[in-house]
């Protein structure tokens, strides 16, 4: 057992956290955080919200406010999202607090005692017209390196630069638009430059650095450190404890890193343990990690590094993760439902787990990720509820309503397929988590579930049931396996669901308690299984209208006009496969009556395993233009139905509903030719699945035509308010195995 120091960047108290802080520097170390603590480690998790500098006063004067109101508004309305978020702190603090200040103006005091800090005449912007000194954020300009327009004089976003006063070009005030003039002005220097042997050695055994920390901080490193002003002239932050500096404020960077130390302190102090943090901070064998945005980096590998040196005997940062950003895509987001991005708005539409999940698996960790609300929803929708949810839901459901409690334990040679894959998920994942390569392991998580739902549907518990119940039952303790095994290592991510799932399975200790080892221990048989509720459900955003690009918004001639040009075709599938570089999808060999066999790529395998889909009939387009997908050639692509975007948990590939030759023409009599068609025009078919009665479907009360032998359900084309089956026009049309909600699409 260690202890870890999780340290997170602190973010302004000037707005609402949006997801991209959850995405860049909140969720990451808790998922990390989450994961020791089911290792058995002890963990130390610190930050707060940081309550001084420019972005808080520039805001409290746009709000016509004052900063104090500023910051302790924001910092209630933030603490409340993370808590809301589940991103569990030991403690989320505040600088703005009496013990900050406090700490902050022991170590600026010792710095200068041992003379890190000295006194220098600067120079430093001042605006005529406002009579005043301009801090940082209150100049903007051109920056002299990239030549970004409308950068802050402290720091350049686009190519990293900072600044000293006078380096920026084509200055202005941004009170008054004036160009300031920079004058004399007495400041306390960070002697960084005493520094620089130190901060060598100390970067140089960082190999598991990630390259973007490592190749900035080497940047600066090499160009040689420059001594830093860490006190500016503005009246809102931690007062300069000397005497006559009244008028002047501690550097918001300088006292916002001391802030992991403060809190730590403080946390310490509250559970009645005041000396707790020196085990974090004084015992060389507790590693520190820190939770960052890339714009953080130098501050958290070079100039905290210093103060931490100069204080003397305090854990340096062990590990630095720091995050690209997520981007947003399309623009503005709009107000429509969906659109806002902070996380009151996003938690009054999603649940938590959800947006977590998103963020994890599209998480900018090694380099910039988009953000779009259709990713998101294809995300929920097709990942997290058809694979793990829908998994989930199946076992817990099945083994309520067969048995009511945990079956016994297979033999151990009929469980050591589902024991191997779990084995070989946990090493994996631990490989990752332990990296802090989270991604890669929620993706493990996800592999195996679709490996639990694969093993399901091979082993038919829905027929076993009828013809051996009890080795049902053994299948079924293998399932609820690999259910236990995912609830456990998809915690850290997941954390609300998770401890649902692992509840159903009639433990009464805590998921987080039982720990790692749950992974792979036995259930407890005979123990109660209650009827379960679904933990994911399914999204349905209206994405707002200028994320829809041109093309598919352009009139349409029309679903008929455009189905006249499917040529669609009766196959059967002859072989299935494994794609060589993509976990969902099949590679498929597909007969539909030509010399060779079509080799198509589909999407199939959260729903079908190699042998349920080899031997099928089924519905090929087969004049799409061959397209590439990860790689290989796909040469048509199957016709299937999918109630997921109705709620439902089902898709399942279209069929001919008699016995007709491969090679069938299925466009209903209508004249069609082969020419090749563009994946777009096919988009523009509006199919669908429902059961009919009467001369009617049933899901939208159109009517239709239909041969009296027609099955219970079948696919249908529409167009504006008339319906048309599929089929050869000759009595033959298309349905389904099993049971779809009405009214299903068909992709
Ligand atoms: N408030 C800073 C930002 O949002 C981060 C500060 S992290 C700190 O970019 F702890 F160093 F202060
Ligand atoms: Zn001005």
């Amino acid at each position: 057992m260690s202890k870890i120091c999780i340290n997170i960047a602190w973010p302004y108290a000037n707005g609402p956290i949006h997801l991209g802080h959850v995405a860049g520097s909140l969720l990451p170390p808790d998922i990390f955080g989450r994961y020791n603590r089911l290792k058995g480690n002890e963990v130390l998790v610190v930050g707060g919200s940081d309550q001084h500098g420019t972005p808080i006063t520039v805001t409290a004067e746009k709000e016509g406010s004052t900063p104090e109101a500023v910051a302790e508004r924001y910092h209630q309305i933030n603490k409340k999202a993370i808590e809301d978020m589940h991103i569990e702190y030991s403690l989320f603090s505040k600088t703005h607090g009496d013990n900050h200040i406090e700490v902050v103006s022991g170590i600026f005091v010792d710095l200068l005692k041992k003379g890190y800090l000295y006194e220098k005449e600067t120079d430093q912007y001042y605006c005529a017209k406002c009579r005043k000194f301009l801090p940082d954020r209150y100049v903007e300009g051109t920056c002299p390196k990239c030549g970004a327009k409308d950068v802050r004089s402290d720091q350049c976003d686009s190519c990293g630069t900072t600044f000293e006063p006078g380096d920026l070009i084509e200055t202005r005030c941004i009170h008054c638009g004036n160009e300031p003039e920079v004058r004399q002005s007495n400041h306390f220097f960070l002697k960084l430059s005493a520094f620089s042997d130190q901060l060598m050695e100390y970067v140089e055994d960082k190999d598991h650095w990630r390259s973007n920390v490592n190749t900035f901080t080497m940047n600066w490193l090499k160009e040689g450190l420059l001594d830093r002003a860490v006190t500016r002239d503005m009246s809102w932050g931690v007062p300069v404890p000397v005497p006559g500096w009244e008028d002047k404020v501690i550097y918001v960077w300088f006292e916002a890193v001391i802030g992991y130390l403060s809190t730590s302190i403080e946390y310490s102090k509250m559970v009645g343990k005041p000396d707790l943090w020196k085990e974090y901070w004084k015992n060389p064998d507790t590693k520190h990690y820190y939770f960052i945005g890339k714009d953080n980096i130098p501050f958290h590998s070079i100039i905290w590094p210093a103060i931490l040196m100069g204080a003397g005997d305090l854990n340096l940062p062990y590990d630095i993760p720091a995050n690209e950003y997520l981007m947003f895509k399309g623009g503005k987001l709009s107000k429509s439902r969906g659109g806002a991005i902070d996380i009151p708005a996003v938690l009054s539409e999603f649940d938590a787990d959800a947006v977590r999940y998103y963020l994890s698996v599209n998480m900018p960790d090694t380099h910039d990720a988009d953000f779009t609300w259709d990713d998101f929803q294809t995300k929920i929708n097709n990942e997290l509820v058809s694979a793990l949810g829908n998994y989930y839901h199946r076992c817990l459901s099945f083994t309520h309503k067969n048995f009511g409690q945990i079956p016994p334990a297979d033999t151990e040679e009929g469980a050591k397929e589902v024991i191997d894959a779990i084995s070989s998920t946990l090493k994996e994942y631990e490989d990752c988590l332990s990296k802090c390569d989270f991604k890669k392991g929620i993706r493990a998580v996800m592999e195996l579930s679709r490996f639990g739902n694969r093993y399901f549907d091979s082993v038919k518990p829905w027929a076993l049931v009828k013809s051996d119940k009890d080795r049902c039952g053994r299948v079924m303790n293998n399932n609820l396996r690999i259910v236990k095994a995912l609830s456990v290592m998809a915690w850290p991510f997941m954390p609300s669901s998770s401890e649902k799932i692992w509840r159903y399975l009639g433990y009464e200790e805590s998921l987080e308690k039982s720990g790692m080892a749950a992974v792979m221990s036995e259930l407890p048989a005979g123990k109660a299984v209650d009827e379960p509720m679904p933990v994911y459900k399914k999204v349905d955003i209206e994405i707002p209208e200028e994320d829809v690009s041109s093309e598919e918004t352009a009139e349409s001639a029309g679903s008929f006009a455009d189905f006249r040009k499917l040529d669609l075709r009766v196959g059967k599938i002859i072989s299935a496969e494994d794609h060589p570089d993509a976990e969902k999808l099949f590679l498929l060999k597909v007969d539909i009556g030509e010399e060779s066999p079509r080799q198509v790529v589909a999407g199939l395998k959260a729903h079908y395993s190699k042998e349920q889909i080899t031997g099928k009939s089924m519905i090929l387009v087969s004049n799409l233009k061959p397209a590439k997908l990860r790689g290989v050639v796909s040469q048509g692509m199957l016709l299937a139905a999918d109630d997921e975007g109705l709620g439902g948990r089902s898709v399942q590939l279209l069929r001919p509903s008699k016995d007709v030759p491969v090679g069938t023409k299925m466009n209903s009599g209508t004249n069609n030719s082969s020419a090749e068609i563009e994946y777009k025009d096919f988009q523009k078919v509006k199919m669908l699945v429902s059961r009919a009665a009467e001369g009617k479907i049933l899901c939208n009360s159109m009517k239709i035509d239909l041969p009296s032998d027609a099955p219970e359900r079948v696919a249908v084309i529409v167009d504006g308010d008339k319906a048309m089956a599929l089929g050869d026009g000759k009595g033959c049309t298309a349905t389904v195995d099993h049971d779809i909600m009405d009214g299903a699409g068909v992709r």
